[in-house]
C-alpha cells in the first residue's frame, strides 16, 4: 500500500505491532507453502533464459526462482521444477534443464514491465523442441562468447556457462558463470556500466501477479 503522494504506509519503526498466526512447514500442503513463499518472498526478478538443443532449435523459459549471487566470480542463479507430461504422467526435466545439461551454454534475458504478455506466455509449455521464441515472434542474434543465441527484444542479456547444478528435492538450482553482457544503449548510463533503472523498468514476479517496481530512496549511505 502507498498513499497517493507515493509513501509507504508499512511500519517504518522497526517496533513489533499486530498480532502474528504462525505455522510449521509441515503442517502445509505443498501448494501453500509455495504460494506462501511467492507471495511473500517479493518482488523476484525474472530471468528469460534462451537455450539450444542438440539440432540447435532454441528455446525460451521464464524463471522467478532467480537471482544475482555473486560478482566475483560473476556469478547467477535460478531453480526449477520438474515438467509431468499431462498424456502419459511420465515426469522429466523442463527443457531449459535438458538443453543446459547437454550443452553447458545459456543466455539469460532481462524483461521489461511492458513486456509482460511476452514473457507470460513464454511460459506456455509446448513439445521438447518446439520453440517458444519463434511462436512470440521474436528475434535472434548471434551471441559474442556462446554459441547459444540471444533474444533481442530483450534490453539486457547474460551470456552465461554452466558452473554447477543443486539438486534439491525435485528441483534443480543451475549456477551460471556470466561470461558477458549486452544492454541497449537507451538503457545504459553513459560511461559506466550501469542501467538506468526508470529508463530499464524491468518486469518483476510477485505472488501471482507481476510488478514493476517503486523507487522509495534514491540513496544508499551505508557502504559507499
Ligand atoms: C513469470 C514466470 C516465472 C516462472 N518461474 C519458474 C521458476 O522459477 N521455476 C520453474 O520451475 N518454473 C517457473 N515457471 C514455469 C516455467 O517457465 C514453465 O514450466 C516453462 O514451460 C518451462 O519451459 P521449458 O520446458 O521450455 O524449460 C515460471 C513461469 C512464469 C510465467
Amino acid at each position: 500500500m502507498s498513499t497517493p503522494e507515493g509513501k509507504p504506509t508499512g511500519n517504518p519503526t522497526g517496533k513489533s505491532t499486530g498480532k502474528f498466526v504462525s505455522t510449521h512447514f509441515d503442517e502445509i500442503t505443498r501448494a501453500e507453502r509455495y504460494f506462501f513463499m511467492t507471495s511473500t518472498i517479493v518482488p523476484r526478478p525474472i530471468s528469460i533464459v534462451g537455450t539450444i538443443d542438440e539440432q540447435g532449435r532454441d528455446n525460451l523459459a521464464p524463471f522467478s526462482y532467480f537471482n544475482a549471487i555473486s560478482s566475483d566470480p560473476p556469478a547467477l542463479m535460478f531453480s526449477m521444477g520438474k515438467k509431468k507430461n499431462r498424456q502419459t504422467g511420465e515426469v522429466t526435466h523442463k527443457d531449459t534443464l535438458a538443453n543446459i545439461l547437454k550443452n553447458k551454454e545459456f543466455v539469460v534475458h532481462i524483461a521489461q514491465a511492458a513486456q509482460v504478455e511476452i514473457v507470460d506466455h513464454s511460459g506456455e509449455e509446448h513439445a521438447y523442441g518446439v520453440s517458444e521464441r519463434e511462436k512470440l515472434g521474436l528475434t535472434l542474434v548471434p551471441s559474442r562468447w556462446i554459441k547459444v543465441p540471444r533474444v533481442s527484444e530483450f534490453a539486457v542479456a547474460y551470456e552465461c556457462v554452466l558452473e554447477q547444478t543443486v539438486e534439491l528435492g525435485a528441483n534443480t538450482m543451475v549456477i551460471g558463470r556470466v561470461l558477458g553482457a549486452h544492454i541497449r544503449e537507451d538503457i545504459k548510463i553513459k560511461g559506466e556500466w550501469r542501467a538506468d533503472f526508470l529508463k530499464l523498468d524491468p518486469l518483476a514476479r510477485l505472488g501471482r501477479e507481476y510488478g514493476a517496481i517503486r523507487i522509495v530512496s534514491d540513496s544508499f549511505r551505508a557502504n559507499q
